[in-house]
């Protein structure tokens, strides 16, 4: 493994627990679903790249000729402008009316998603001497942001009437893209507001319909969670977490650990502590149910994780030592642990969990 580059998440980067980024992983799985779609592909990079970190995954996204980035803010797609991204970047969210000069000075394309967006955008265009580049949102049914369908041609004719705007664009988003059958009534309304503009590009799928859906491909598939190989077993998990032991205990049958006493030692153990806790982004609610790789073994966190810290029982560990690395979330020979495991342990969605491993953990880039 080589160490390409660091980066500090947030606030710290002097600490024995880490995000390790594996950028070559990342290049395998880009190449894998371009090859599988073949079509366009918008990385969905928003959230700082889900977590992964945007401004260091996406030059090597533009590098193997992704179409496009989508974003969520104004800022992340700055972020990406101010790190050499040259390619088109869409902000798939709302964009503030105060800030719509900063989206032109960095090229970014605004999403239209309501008639008094595009009003205010006609008014700020008055004194342009460019045009603004749009896309135009479709609501087919997630009914979060966008033109409701049944006005689609209305809109889109006045877009492409209008002398203010170019349209790169019109698109929309699935809202349970693992249901066949509503996603089906999702493309027909949306086929139904687009299908006479052949010469506009147009999208909706998100990665599952991306993977499993091929005539939901249109002209680019927006792919997000598949890039970052979550979720699909084709695919490579890019990130792993870990943390080296800073203290090793002998305790005794009975004795407990952490705060609150949760876990009772059911006979003498050794008990590893390692510096990551809630504040890192491991849900407190997997206290006394995450599991870790150690040496090749499976071992159980014990106690409540706290805000900086958690506990292991390493008594089945031979030759335990302080600075070895446990690993939260990665692959070490055999075993694998994945976020889906904290997913489905917190009933939750791998997404969730992922963005939130940025909040504090330094981050390491690595290739293989
Ligand atoms: C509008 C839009 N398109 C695409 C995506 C990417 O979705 P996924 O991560 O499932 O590929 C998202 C993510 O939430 C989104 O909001």
């Amino acid at each position: 493994m080589t160490i390409t580059h660091r980066s500090q998440s947030t606030t710290s980067t002097q600490r024995d627990s880490w995000v390790e980024i594996n950028l070559s992983a990342l290049e395998r799985n880009f190449l894998k679903l371009k090859d599988l779609t073949k079509t366009n592909i918008m990385a969905v990079v928003k959230a700082d790249a889900y977590g992964h970190g945007a401004t260091a995954t996406a030059p090597i996204l533009q590098s193997l000729g992704v179409h496009s980035f989508g974003v969520a803010t104004i800022d992340e797609g700055i972020a990406l402008r101010n790190a050499g991204i040259k390619t088109p970047i869409l902000m798939l969210g709302a964009t503030p009316f105060w800030s719509y000069d900063q989206c032109l000075k960095n090229d970014l394309t605004i999403t239209l998603y309501s008639k008094d967006q595009i009003t205010l955008l006609e008014n700020f265009s008055k004194d342009l001497k460019s045009k603004i580049p749009v896309q135009i949102k479709i609501d087919t049914g997630m009914n979060r942001l966008g033109i409701d369908y049944k006005e689609g041609k209305e809109v889109i004719d006045s877009i492409l009437n209008s002398s203010c705007f170019k349209l790169e664009g019109i698109f929309s988003h699935l809202s349970s893209a693992h249901d066949v059958d509503f996603s089906n009534l999702q493309k027909e309304r949306f086929d139904s507001a687009v299908g006479a503009y052949k010469d506009i590009p147009k999208h909706i799928a998100n990665s599952y319909a991306a993977i499993n859906y091929p005539d939901f491909r249109y002209d680019l598939v927006r792919v997000g969670v598949a890039i970052f190989g979550q979720e699909y077993n084709f695919l490579e998990p890019i990130i792993s977490v870990k943390g080296r032991i800073t203290e090793i205990h002998k305790i005794y049958k009975d004795d407990y650990v952490s705060y609150n006493r949760t876990w009772q030692a059911k006979k003498d153990s050794l008990i590893a502590t390692i510096p990551i806790g809630y504040a890192d982004g491991v849900d407190k609610k997997l206290s006394n149910k995450l599991k870790a790789i150690y040496n090749d073994s499976l071992i159980d966190q014990v106690g409540n994780i706290t805000m900086d810290q958690m506990m292991f029982d390493i008594s089945d560990i031979k030759d335990g030592k302080v600075n070895d690395v446990i690993t939260l979330i990665g692959k070490e020979n055999e075993k694998e642990i994945a976020i889906s495991d904290w997913a489905k342990e917190l009933d939750t969605i791998t997404w969730e969990l992922i963005c939130r491993l940025k909040i504090r953990l330094p981050r390491i880039y690595t290739r293989d």
